[in-house]
């Protein structure tokens, strides 16, 4: 038994976007680190390779379907949890789109929608769980934010939403403190995903090239995977990690921030 288990025992953590990708892994390590995991994604056909995945780890697993950007399905979503699982006290925001253009070309809908995938569900997100965390008297909220906080070409909407990640997550490390609840945030570079491969097949090139340009400036020499970004979740959220709140991580392979 490892000392995350003697300490804290096994708690139930939400991880939103955890179908596949950088969510599937954090649902894994999660697991692995004896928690049993909510994975709460658009479509729940799309999560069965995830809940087998943290079964096999030994953690209990349910997948629910809710659109994070939704209040109602937020509302709807964690009641699921709590009824199925029981209350969330670790709750990991990492569902998140992108759709880059330029200014010039940005439309309204592009920027809604980023703006309300990535950054809206977790006002929604945490404004649903927290009470669990605090009648707890124990919490972890891990914020994924990214590079692109720091400015990415044709991403005004995406970079927006990923800075202001970063002041909600302060902003509730304030707040939430006396309730020992800790709110950090991880920001990766560039990870090779779907999520990736299909911007890059979006921009008219393959994942291999864009990789090969981005590690020109990846200092470790190579670009990053999904199991990189879990490790940073996991020290966020475990017991030992207490005093540590409002700080942000950039998982990039690099100096950034
Ligand atoms: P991905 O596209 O592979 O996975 C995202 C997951 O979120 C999918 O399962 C998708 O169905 C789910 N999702 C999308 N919209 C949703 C909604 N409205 N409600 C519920 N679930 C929804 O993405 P990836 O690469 O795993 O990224 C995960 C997070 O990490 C995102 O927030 C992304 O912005 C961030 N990130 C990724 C980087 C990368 O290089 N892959 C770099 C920096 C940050």
């Amino acid at each position: 038994m490892n000392d995350e288990k003697n300490m804290a025992g096994r708690k139930v953590a939400i991880v939103t976007g955890g179908a596949r990708g950088i969510g599937a892994a954090i649902a894994c390590r999660l697991a692995e680190d004896g928690h049993d995991i909510a994975i709460v994604d658009l479509k729940i056909d799309s999560c069965g390779e995830t809940v087998a995945a943290v079964e096999a780890r030994g953690g209990r697993a349910i997948a629910v379907a809710a659109n994070v950007a939704d209040e109602g399905e937020v509302v709807d979503g964690v009641t699921q949890i709590v009824e199925r699982l029981g209350p969330p006290t670790i709750l990991v925001n990492n569902a998140g789109i992108m759709k880059d253009r330029t200014l010039a070309k940005m439309t309204l809908d592009d920027w809604d929608a980023v703006i309300d995938v990535n950054l809206r569900s977790v006002f929604l997100m945490c404004r649903e769980v927290h009470s669990h965390m605090r009648e707890a008297g124990w919490g972890r909220i891990v914020n994924m934010s990214s590079i692109a906080a720091l400015g990415i070409f044709g991403g005004t909407n995406y970079s927006a939403a990923k800075a202001g990640i970063q002041g909600i997550t302060k902003t509730m490390a304030l707040e939430l403190g006396r309730y020992g609840i800790t709110a950090n945030v991880v920001a990766p570079g560039f990870v090779l995903t779907d999520m990736t491969k299909e911007v890059s097949e979006r921009m008219g090139t393959t994942i291999e090239a864009v990789s090969a340009e981005m590690v020109k400036s990846i200092s470790v020499g190579r670009p990053g995977v999904p199991d990189d970004v879990a490790n940073a979740v996991a020290f966020f959220v475990d017991s030992r990690s207490s005093f540590i709140t409002g700080q942000v991580l950039y998982v990039a392979g690099a100096p950034r921030g």
